[in-house]
C-alpha cells in the first residue's frame, strides 16, 4: 500500500487523481477500485446528519464511519478527516490521529490547515503519518456555510495560499486539497509544488478532483448545490419513483405477489 500511495500521489502518475467521499459500506463498495482515493470526510456532519456545519462532528463519529468504509475498501486508498477541535495542539493531534488510524486503519489523514496550525504537518509527518493538507476554504472555520466564498482572488490572498501550499509540502504533506480556490491561484499552486493538488471548486488546474458522492448522485433534493458541483445522475428522482411505485403496488395488493412470498 505504501508503494501505491507513492505511485498515485506522484506528479508522474499519468492519470489525474480521482477522489470521492464515502460514509457507508454500500458507497465504499461502489467506489473501491474505481476512484484512487476514498475520503471519509467530515462533510458527513452536514450531508448525513443534517448538521448546520461540521463543527459538531466528533472523533467517535469519524471512527465509526471510518471503519464501516475502510472494511469495504480493498483497492483504493482511504483518507479520513480529523474533525474540528481534535488537532488544536501537537500532542492532541498526535493522540487523536493515532486513535483514528488504529481504529479505522485508514491510510491517510486530512487536516484543515492554516498559518497557525501548519506545524502539525511537520509533527505528524515525523511520526510517519501520511497527511493531506486541506487549504483554501476550510469548512471547519465556518459556522454559517452560506458565508463561504472562493478564495485566492487578489494578490495577497494568492501569495498567502501559495506560501501555505509550499510550506505544507516542505513540512511533509503528501498532497494538498484545494477547496474553492480561484483558477489562477490554483494553477500557480499546482505548478509551485511537487506533490499533487486535488481540487474541489478549484478549476481544472489541479492534479486531481474530489466531490462529495451524495452531491454527484444528487441524493438530497432539498439541497442547494454550489457552482462547482456536477450532478452526474438524479438519484433522488429515481428513488422517489421507486417509492411511489412501491406505495401504489401495496395499495393495490400487487406487492408482495407469489414471487416474494415464502
Ligand atoms: O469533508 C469532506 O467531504 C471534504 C471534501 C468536501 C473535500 O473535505
Amino acid at each position: 500500500m505504501k508503494k501505491k500511495i507513492t505511485k498515485i500521489l506522484s506528479k508522474n502518475f499519468s492519470n489525474r487523481i480521482t477522489c470521492l467521499t464515502a460514509y457507508s459500506p454500500a458507497v465504499a463498495k461502489i467506489l473501491d477500485g474505481n476512484v484512487d482515493l476514498v475520503l471519509i470526510g467530515d462533510s458527513l456532519g452536514t450531508t448525513l446528519y443534517g448538521m448546520k456545519n461540521s463543527r459538531k462532528v466528533t472523533l467517535e463519529m469519524m471512527k465509526l464511519h471510518g471503519l464501516a468504509v475502510t472494511k469495504n475498501v480493498k483497492k483504493s486508498i482511504t483518507v479520513i478527516d480529523m474533525p474540528y477541535n481534535t488537532y488544536n495542539t501537537k500532542l492532541q493531534a498526535h493522540k487523536n490521529a493515532l486513535e483514528l488510524i488504529k481504529y479505522t486503519k485508514s491510510k491517510m489523514l486530512k487536516l484543515e490547515i492554516n498559518k497557525k496550525n501548519l506545524i502539525l504537518i511537520k509533527y505528524l509527518s515525523s511520526k510517519k503519518i501520511n497527511v493531506i493538507a486541506h487549504i483554501g476554504v476550510t469548512p471547519q472555520s465556518f459556522i454559517n456555510f452560506n458565508k463561504i466564498r472562493a478564495v485566492g482572488k487578489n494578490k495577497t490572498e494568492s501569495k498567502n495560499l501559495i506560501e501555505l501550499a509550499k510550506k505544507s509540502e516542505n513540512y511533509g504533506a503528501k498532497a494538498i486539497l484545494l477547496e474553492c480556490v480561484k483558477k489562477d491561484t490554483a494553477k500557480k499552486i499546482t505548478s509551485s509544488v511537487s506533490i499533487p493538488t486535488i481540487g474541489i471548486g478549484s478549476s481544472k488546474y489541479c492534479d486531481g478532483q474530489v466531490l462529495v458522492f451524495d452531491d454527484l448522485i444528487s441524493y438530497d433534493k432539498s439541497q442547494h448545490f454550489p457552482k462547482f458541483v456536477k450532478n452526474y445522475i438524479n438519484f433522488n428522482k429515481i428513488a422517489e419513483k421507486a417509492v411511489k411505485t412501491f406505495c401504489k403496488e401495496v395499495q393495490k395488493s400487487k406487492f408482495p405477489n407469489k414471487k416474494y412470498t415464502y
